[in-house]
């Protein structure tokens, strides 16, 4: 008798042991989820479990790129007021493909969604129910309206031109997406079997998730080249984003990225320096960075946890951060003519275009001197964008500078290299 009460007793501990734990999580079929193929199931549900990143990751801009207008008007930056945006544009006279009253200018209530707010901001209309760029943009820094597009903007579908890049979980045949803006499965890949595990299966939980940090390097810094980048999609045509690339596997298969060689002179330089924004990938790849193992996360955060907000996320303030590794310099050539340490200046010059000329870093992490504008007046340089005196004349300042006559001979391009915008 004694014996069966004990069993009892027993049976029923372990039935509320069993209920306690069922009230906390609801029972899932984990067989039955991770039978069917992984999908996007979205930041709210990543925040549940992981809202330490989930706040860090809604303090970056990633979180915000691509916002819902409809939702909330306060994404619209600035005031959608026709009369100034035509102002603005007649001021552009011959460079308009489309006279400047007949632009289309979207309502307020048309847009869908806005792209941006740093550097420019864009507006997502519907047409046709295909969600389209309107061809007008506002460039935050000069609060000034440019045109975009504005011939064919109706033939250029958001989705398949950027929206891989700008928003996730895009599906193309669908023509659909999970979410708006750099999401969490964007960097960690689809999350549904991850998420449908209960939270105690903690070693199983870390196999179904991408974790950026456990991946080699080569293949972890592709992540942030699969959108900080610039090229073609090598399995859809038109897609300028590589359609079906996930976190972890190879982006080449997926991506061609363009090149000066390659015929691209509207966004790189003849030296293959990038004149384009979004191409610090194709920049990097070219640096001792890069050869040295040094990425992207070497000197951004993605995930503001433990660190004091920095412009540009990066892990220490300017050139602050350079010291972190490079503790001593040589003291030769150009590393003497300066009493101050301004390395980005020099070796990250803003050469590169969002919305205006020159609003982008250069991520070569080499210095342009004058002689290389002197060898091609279409490459620019490190120095002139502090020295802009016309006493600083280039030749002048390279003899200032290194006390000789610079080597012009020439290296000019084939095409003369022209400087489209
Ligand atoms: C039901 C709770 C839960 C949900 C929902 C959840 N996670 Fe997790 N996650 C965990 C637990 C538990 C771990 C394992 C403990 C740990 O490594 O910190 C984990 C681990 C991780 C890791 C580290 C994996 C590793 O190999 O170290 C990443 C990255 C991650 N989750 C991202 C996500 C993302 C992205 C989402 C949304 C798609 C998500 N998680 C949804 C609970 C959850
Ligand atoms: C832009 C890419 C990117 C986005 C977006 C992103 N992450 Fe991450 N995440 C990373 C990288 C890279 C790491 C590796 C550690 C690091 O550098 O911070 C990481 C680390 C993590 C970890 C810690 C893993 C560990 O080492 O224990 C978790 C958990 C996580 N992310 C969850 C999320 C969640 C949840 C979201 C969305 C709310 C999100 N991440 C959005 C790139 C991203
Ligand atoms: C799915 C595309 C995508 C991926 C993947 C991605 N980024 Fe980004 N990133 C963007 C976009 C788009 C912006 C611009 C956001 C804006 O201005 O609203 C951006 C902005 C940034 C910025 C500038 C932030 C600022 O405050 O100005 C940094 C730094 C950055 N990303 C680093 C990374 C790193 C590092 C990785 C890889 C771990 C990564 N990104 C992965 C699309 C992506
Ligand atoms: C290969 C990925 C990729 C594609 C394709 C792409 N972008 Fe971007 N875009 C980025 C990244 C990364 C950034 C932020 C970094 C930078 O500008 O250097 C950015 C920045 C922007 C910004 C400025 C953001 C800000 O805060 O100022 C706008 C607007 C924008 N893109 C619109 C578009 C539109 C419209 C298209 C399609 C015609 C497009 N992009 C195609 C990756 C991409
Ligand atoms: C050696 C350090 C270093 C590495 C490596 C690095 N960056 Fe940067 N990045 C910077 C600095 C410094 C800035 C400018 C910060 C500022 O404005 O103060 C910057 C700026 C940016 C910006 C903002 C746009 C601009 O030019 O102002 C983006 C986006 C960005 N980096 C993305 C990346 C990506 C993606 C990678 C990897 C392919 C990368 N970075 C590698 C140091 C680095
Ligand atoms: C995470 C460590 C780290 C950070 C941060 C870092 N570097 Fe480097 N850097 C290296 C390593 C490693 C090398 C290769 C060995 C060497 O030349 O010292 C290198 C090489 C260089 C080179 C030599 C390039 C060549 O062609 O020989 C320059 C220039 C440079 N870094 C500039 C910078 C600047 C500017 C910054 C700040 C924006 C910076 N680095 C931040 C680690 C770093
Ligand atoms: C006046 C412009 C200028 C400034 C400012 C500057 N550099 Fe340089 N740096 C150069 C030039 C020019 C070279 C020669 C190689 C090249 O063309 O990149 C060079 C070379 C280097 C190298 C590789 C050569 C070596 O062995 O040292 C590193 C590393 C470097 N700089 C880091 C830095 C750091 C860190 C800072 C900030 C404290 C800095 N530089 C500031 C112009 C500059
Ligand atoms: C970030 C701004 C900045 C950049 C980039 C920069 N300079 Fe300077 N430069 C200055 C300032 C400010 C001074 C005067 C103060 C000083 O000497 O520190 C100066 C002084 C000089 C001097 C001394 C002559 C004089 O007028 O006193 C020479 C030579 C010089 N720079 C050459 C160059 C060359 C060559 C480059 C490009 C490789 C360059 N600088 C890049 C800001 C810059």
């Amino acid at each position: 008798m004694k014996g069966k009460r004990l069993t009892m007793i027993l049976v029923l501990c372990v039935m509320a042991v069993t209920l306690a734990a069922c009230g906390a999580e609801k029972p899932v079929d984990v067989n039955a989820i991770m039978a069917q193929p992984k999908s996007f199931v979205g930041s709210d549900t990543c925040k549940k479990c992981h809202l330490e990143h989930y706040d860090s990751w809604k303090m970056t801009m990633h979180s915000r790129m691509t916002q819902d207008a409809q939702k909330n008007q306060d994404a619209i930056i600035t005031e959608i007021s026709e009369e100034k945006i035509r102002e603005d544009l007649a001021k552009l006279g011959d460079k308009l493909k489309v006279p400047a009253d007949k632009i289309y200018i979207p309502k307020t209530e048309e847009i869908r969604y806005t792209i941006g707010s740093q550097w420019k901001q864009r507006f997502i209309v519907e047409k046709d129910s295909t969600l389209y760029i309107s061809p007008i943009q506002y460039n935050a820094d000069t609060h000034r309206w440019v045109n975009y597009h504005e011939a064919d903007w109706d033939k250029r579908p958001w989705l398949l031109k950027c929206g891989g890049c700008h928003a996730t979980g895009v599906d193309l045949e669908k023509g659909t997406f999970k979410e708006t803006g750099v999401a969490c499965e964007a960097c960690h890949g689809k999350g549904s079997w991850h998420a449908a595990l209960p939270k105690t299966e903690i070693f199983e939980k870390r196999q179904t998730i991408v974790n950026p940090g456990k991946l080699t390097m080569g293949v972890a810094v592709q992540i942030c080249g699969s959108c900080h980048n610039r090229g073609k999609s090598t399995k859809v045509k038109g897609a300028g984003w590589p359609v079906g690339y996930e976190p972890g596997k190879a982006l080449e298969a997926f991506y061609q990225s363009t090149s000066y060689a390659g015929g691209d002179v509207k966004h790189l330089y003849a030296n293959e320096f990038s004149k384009g924004h979004h191409q610090q990938y194709i920049d990097w790849v070219q640096s001792q960075h890069y050869k040295e193992g040094v990425t992207c996360t070497s000197c951004h955060f993605v995930h503001q946890i433990g660190m004091p907000p920095t412009r540009s996320q990066t892990l220490s303030a300017g050139s602050k951060q350079c010291f972190e590794c490079h503790v001593t310099m040589n003291k030769l050539r150009a590393h003497k003519l300066h009493s101050f340490g301004n390395c980005i200046g020099c070796h990250m010059p803003r050469i590169a275009k969002s919305a205006e000329s020159g609003d982008i870093h250069s991520h070569v992490f080499v210095t342009l001197l004058p002689e290389d504008t002197l060898k091609n007046p279409d490459i620019p340089n490190s120095c002139q964008a502090c020295h802009k005196h016309k006493d600083d004349d280039l030749k002048h300042l390279h003899k200032e500078a290194f006390g000789e006559e610079p080597d012009e001979s020439a290296e000019k391009t084939e095409d003369g290299g022209g400087v489209p915008e």
